[in-house]
């Protein structure tokens, strides 16, 4: 038994959500609590139809407990010139520290990797997200440089560029 297992999102999710992106001290880094119109969109977007190979949501079991613990996923991004995967994470309080996002992490890359349709996996971690970008370098990504992110939109966030080789 692994340390967490993938379900995809489903529509039961949306207090899980709400736990996550509408959690202010969970969206330290990342612009702030999503107001429920937001958390809304999200969820409608993340429980609609879709091609795994353009994009995956993921509702992350902690197995030991079997509660859901958190949410992971990947989508399709316009970066300088091409088409790479984005990806992002997030686990409740009380399962941090557990190496639940590093193994959610690591599951998701490779659901990712048999797409077999874009080479690169990036992640855009505020430099401030300790966390996160500790996260980045357990799953095995590298780290390019710092960059300037529009997030959210009027926002400017300082952030780590890393990426991962899928066909690596
Ligand atoms: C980032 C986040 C998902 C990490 O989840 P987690 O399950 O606690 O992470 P893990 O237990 O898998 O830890 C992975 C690595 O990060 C390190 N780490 C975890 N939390 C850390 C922290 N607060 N400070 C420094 N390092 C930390 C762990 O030590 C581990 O490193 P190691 O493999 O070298 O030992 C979680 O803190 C979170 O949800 N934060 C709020 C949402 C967020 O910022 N998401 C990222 C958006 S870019």
């Amino acid at each position: 038994m692994g340390v967490i297992r993938l379900e995809p999102w489903g529509d039961e999710d949306l207090p899980l959500l709400r736990r996550l992106t509408g959690d202010p001290g969970m969206m330290e880094h990342l612009g702030g609590a999503e107001s429920e119109a937001k958390l809304a969109e999200r969820q409608a977007r993340y429980t609609a139809p879709h091609d795994p190979a353009a994009t995956g949501t993921f509702r992350v079991v902690d197995e030991a407990s079997g509660e859901a613990a958190g949410w992971v996923g990947y989508w399709e991004h316009e970066w300088r010139g091409e088409t790479v995967y984005e990806m992002g994470w997030s686990v409740l309080p009380d399962f941090q520290r557990r190496g639940i996002a590093r193994a959610a992490a690591l599951e998701t890359i490779a659901v990712a990797r048999a797409q077999q349709r874009h080479r690169w996996m990036h992640a855009f971690p505020s430099v401030a997200n300790a966390a996160s970008n500790a996260v980045c370098r357990a799953a095995g990504f590298s780290l390019l440089g710092e960059i300037d992110l529009e997030h959210p939109p009027g926002t400017t966030m300082r952030c780590n560029d890393w990426r991962l080789d899928l066909r690596g």
